[in-house]
């Protein structure tokens, strides 16, 4: 599937050069960059830099340089491929899988999917300048003042009414229907004889936003519709391909990297119109996440060229539940956070209606993080009554525990207790006392879990994945269809493992993460699913011919998800157990006997799933997930 190259630059965005390098040397910061003594040479004094910025070493006694490879190589005295399968380990990738699967079969060729991203994102630039069925978006983005150099610098484009933009583009330029399809751009139907017919394309009347990688290769598409009135979605994204990765991109993250790097603070905006129009008035460290919450992944991204970060958030109150949000998220990575409140509007009506200075006014004026805090919580609760100062304190130090650095975790007590008149001495018992030991706890209970997840899904030799759906599959993705009330259900009690077939795994995965609270429309739906590589032969079309809605024998569409995901957690079960008697016939004493505890335990709740009791099975269910102390909000 994936190049070695591609692999390569995989490893190279998940593992760090100072983690690998500190495993040998003591490294010292110095500056932006780190020092220590050269493994290479024995030596008493340190020659050897490490640039993290740019993810380089170089040891000026031997002159020796190069990326976590070449120091692996070198240090290890190891080939290429041996250092390439080290460090691809530590960055969690089954990297002999991968490049297995490239000589395999031939899959698709990133390399193009790339290209007719980029072809794609050309194409309808061109067609919003000259074509004559975007004179409406033209005079829109004429009115929005998106056009000219900014416009060409975010390759702003326009997809026409049409249902076959993108696929009459790819069928000239030489690309294959098989590449149309995982370019998520392009769904085809297949008719009854099994012959596909022509499909349709997702974006269609949209003006369009090339989403870049770090590199600046289009990856995706965000499309924002003209006229409101004819749709409800006012923007749609590409779904999750080979390319496309909503949980890491980070909108204008390849403009924005130099400002990054060189202020060492990255802005977050919540919108992609925002994040231009910042750019255009040189605010050009802006960038924001896809419609999506802010998570570990774009701090890992953003870690590598900031150490600040300053979120820019509307004052409404899901922006301020936003930053709240990603504000810990950044925290518990190690970056700094402050926080901008924007009076009213976005950052681009303020910029478009107040101009440049009243924006960079607000700027200025943000505050910390710990502030921005105490400012939402006293909101809350009354600081002046005991209860109230104990449950802000709480909420505070919930935050503090997440902070990595113990002289920030002090700076932070030490603003809270000038804010709220409690002495750091009383903060940091509470802290100690209370809410570290629960942070560990659920810290332990979270790579548990991680670590059930990784054992459970080690599926690289043992574990193939059925090539057919199974019933209750089917039943799962009719009923989210017909039933999106159901969607919570599903999301709380089945995971990845719950579910054998690739791409019905994938199409549920596509549904839970979406943020869109009327996701699944239908069409929408059936798009992801039929778009897929290998979507199984007619599930699509069951799917979505009009059968009876069982849910209602079963007593409501509720009943019907409880008996779903108890079936579910049946058939994960027997894959697990077919798993581990396969292990088991290949291991030794030692381990056999490991394998036969976990065997007898899971024989045992798969009876309890067997009953039909929705109460016993969903208690089980938390048990096994771990979830059993968060209980489910309904
Ligand atoms: N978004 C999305 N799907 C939606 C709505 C929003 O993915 N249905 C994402 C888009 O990336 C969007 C961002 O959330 O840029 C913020 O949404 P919103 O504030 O509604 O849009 P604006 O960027 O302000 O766009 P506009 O100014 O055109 O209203
Ligand atoms: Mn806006």
């Amino acid at each position: 599937m994936a190049s070695l190259e591609e692999i390569k630059q995989d490893i190279l965005s998940r593992v760090d050069i100072i983690d690998v390098v500190g495993q040998y040397v003591q490294l010292k910061r110095n500056g932006r960059d780190y020092k220590g003594l050269s493994p290479f040479t024995k030596e008493k004094t340190p020659s050897f830099v490490v640039h993290p910025d740019e993810q380089f070493f170089k040891c000026f006694s031997t002159g020796e340089a190069g990326d976590i490879f070449t120091f692996m190589m070198k240090v290890e005295g190891m080939d290429f491929m041996t250092a390439f399968k080290t460090l691809g380990k530590r960055a969690g990738l089954p990297v002999e899988d991968m490049l297995d699967r490239n000589k395999g079969r031939g899959g698709p060729n990133k390399e193009r999917l790339y290209s007719l991203m980029g072809g794609i994102a050309l194409h309808y630039r061109e067609l919003l300048l000259k074509d004559p069925r975007a004179e409406e978006a033209r005079a829109y983005v004429t009115r929005r003042n998106l056009d000219g150099e900014i416009g060409d610098a975010f390759l702003i484009g326009y997809a026409p009414e049409a249902w076959d933009t993108v696929e009459t583009w790819a069928k000239e330029n030489g690309y294959g229907d098989k590449e149309l399809e995982l370019s998520g751009m392009h769904s085809f139907k297949e008719r009854d004889d099994g012959t596909r017919s022509h499909g349709y394309d997702r974006f269609r009347d949209r003006l369009m936003f090339p989403i870049r990688n770090e590199i600046g290769r289009v990856i995706g598409f965000s499309g924002r519709i003209l006229d409101p009135a004819k749709s409800n979605a006012k923007y749609v994204n590409s779904p999750e391909t080979t390319l496309f990765r909503k949980s890491k991109v980070l909108y204008a993250v390849d403009l924005a990297r130099k400002a990054m790097v060189e202020s060492r603070t990255a802005m977050i905006c919540e919108g992609q119109i925002d994040v231009i129009r910042c750019h255009q008035h040189g605010f050009t460290n802006a960038v924001a996440a896809q419609g999506t919450a802010l998570t570990t992944d774009h701090a890992k991204v953003l870690k590598r060229s900031a150490d600040d970060i300053l979120l820019v958030m509307d004052s409404d109150a899901a922006g301020v539940k936003a930053a709240l949000k990603s504000g810990e998220v950044f925290l518990e990575s190690g970056l700094a956070v402050k926080v901008a409140v924007l009076p009213e509007g976005d950052p681009d009506t303020i910029l478009e209606e107040q101009g440049k200075d009243a924006f960079e006014k607000i700027l200025n004026e943000s505050k910390s993080f710990m502030d921005f805090q105490i400012d939402v919580l006293t909101g809350i609760d009354d600081p002046t009554t005991p209860t109230g100062l104990s449950r802000i304190t709480q909420s505070l130090l919930e935050s503090v525990v997440r902070i990595p650095s113990a002289v920030r975790q002090e700076q932070f007590l030490m603003g809270a207790s000038q804010r709220l008149g409690i002495s750091v001495d009383a903060l940091r018992k509470d802290l100690e006392k209370t809410v570290q030991p629960k942070y560990a706890q659920d810290r332990a209970r979270r790579s548990a879990r991680a670590e059930n997840r990784r054992r459970d899904s080690v599926p690289a030799e043992v574990y193939i994945r059925p090539s057919t759906h199974s019933e209750p599959e089917a039943a799962l993705l009719r009923l989210l269809l017909l039933h999106p009330e159901t969607r919570e259900l599903a999301t709380t009690y089945l995971r990845s493992d719950c579910i054998g077939h690739p791409t019905v795994l994938a199409v549920f995965e596509e549904v839970a993460h979406s943020n869109n609270p009327n996701h699944p429309e239908r069409d929408a739906f059936l798009a992801i699913l039929s778009a897929h590589p290998d979507c199984p032969d007619g599930l699509a079309e069951q799917l979505s011919i009009s059968q009876p809605d069982a849910s209602t024998e079963m007593g409501g569409p509720m009943e019907a998800m409880h008996d779903i995901i108890r079936r579910l957690h049946i058939e994960r079960i027997k894959r697990r157990r077919e798993e581990l008697t396969h292990l088991y016939n290949q291991s030794g004493e030692i381990k056999r006997q490991r394998l036969w505890t976990e065997i007898a335990q899971i024989t045992r709740q798969s009876k309890e799933f067997e009953g039909n009791n929705w109460g016993k099975a969903s208690d089980l269910i938390r048990i096994i997930f771990g979830t059993d102390q968060e209980k489910p909000t309904f």
